[in-house]
């Protein structure tokens, strides 16, 4: 019976316990997020136990109030309000934040909760380093509303998704994956929170195997 399932289970493939790159200098990460910034928070935390070898060189968010600005701020990293209202179109603003990210000698770029869709103007400027984390067990679910689907589609397993980005939307070569168990009383909000613990573990491993690969 999937009550008794254990609450926490979960199965993250591929299984890397311990990915710190030693060998090479730290990874220069651009952060982008557009909300909450708990993913933010989480590769932050991977920096500081050690757990990865990066630094995050600057987070860039677009939506002003965004608490990911305030996370960042408090840990001394500079967070830059790109709006996306103050731009005609989307290649303009994608333009802006390539600027920036180059401005700040960024290598990586990671979408932590950014809900923007991409152009080719960051795509191409950042080919095959721009990485994507998403609440479902992609290719299913994609788009806004990823956990709404799964449980309307009642799925039984649900979880994340770390992949490099692409022009099209939540696609891209999958790096990590997590799986955890959907309860029958589960909520959008009770669910995601099962699948954000995993994303926490996901996002900052998938830093580093993308790194190595
Ligand atoms: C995360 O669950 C992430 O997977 C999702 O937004 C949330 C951001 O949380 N991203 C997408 O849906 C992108 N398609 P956070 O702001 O607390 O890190």
């Amino acid at each position: 019976m999937s009550q008794d399932y254990p609450r926490d289970a979960s199965l993250i493939v591929p299984n890397i316990s311990s990915y710190q790159i030693t060998a090479n200098a730290p990874l220069k990460l651009g952060i982008m997020a557009s909300g909450n910034g708990s993913n933010f928070e989480a590769i932050f935390q991977a920096i500081a136990d050690g757990k990865l070898n990066a630094q995050i060189q600057v987070l860039i968010y677009n939506n002003p109030g965004a608490k990911a600005a305030i996370r960042a701020t408090n840990r001394g990293i500079d967070a830059l309000l790109i709006n996306h209202r103050d731009y005609q179109n989307r290649e303009y603003f994608d333009k802006q934040i390539v600027d920036k990210l180059r401005q700040y000698d960024v290598e990586w770029v990671i979408l932590a909760g950014w809900m923007r869709l991409l152009t080719p103007v960051l795509i191409d400027a950042f080919a095959d380093k721009i990485i994507n984390i998403h609440p479902s067990l992609l290719p299913s679910f994609k788009g806004i509303r990823a956990v709404e689907q799964a449980l309307a589609a009642g799925v039984k397993i649900a979880g994340c998704t770390a992949h490099i980005a692409c022009l099209e939307m939540d696609s891209g070569r999958i790096l990590a994956q997590a799986a955890v168990p959907v309860f029958p009383d589960d909520t959008p909000e009770t669910l995601h929170a099962r699948i954000q613990v995993q994303e926490y573990q996901i996002l900052p491993q998938a830093i580093a195997l993308a790194a190595q690969s």
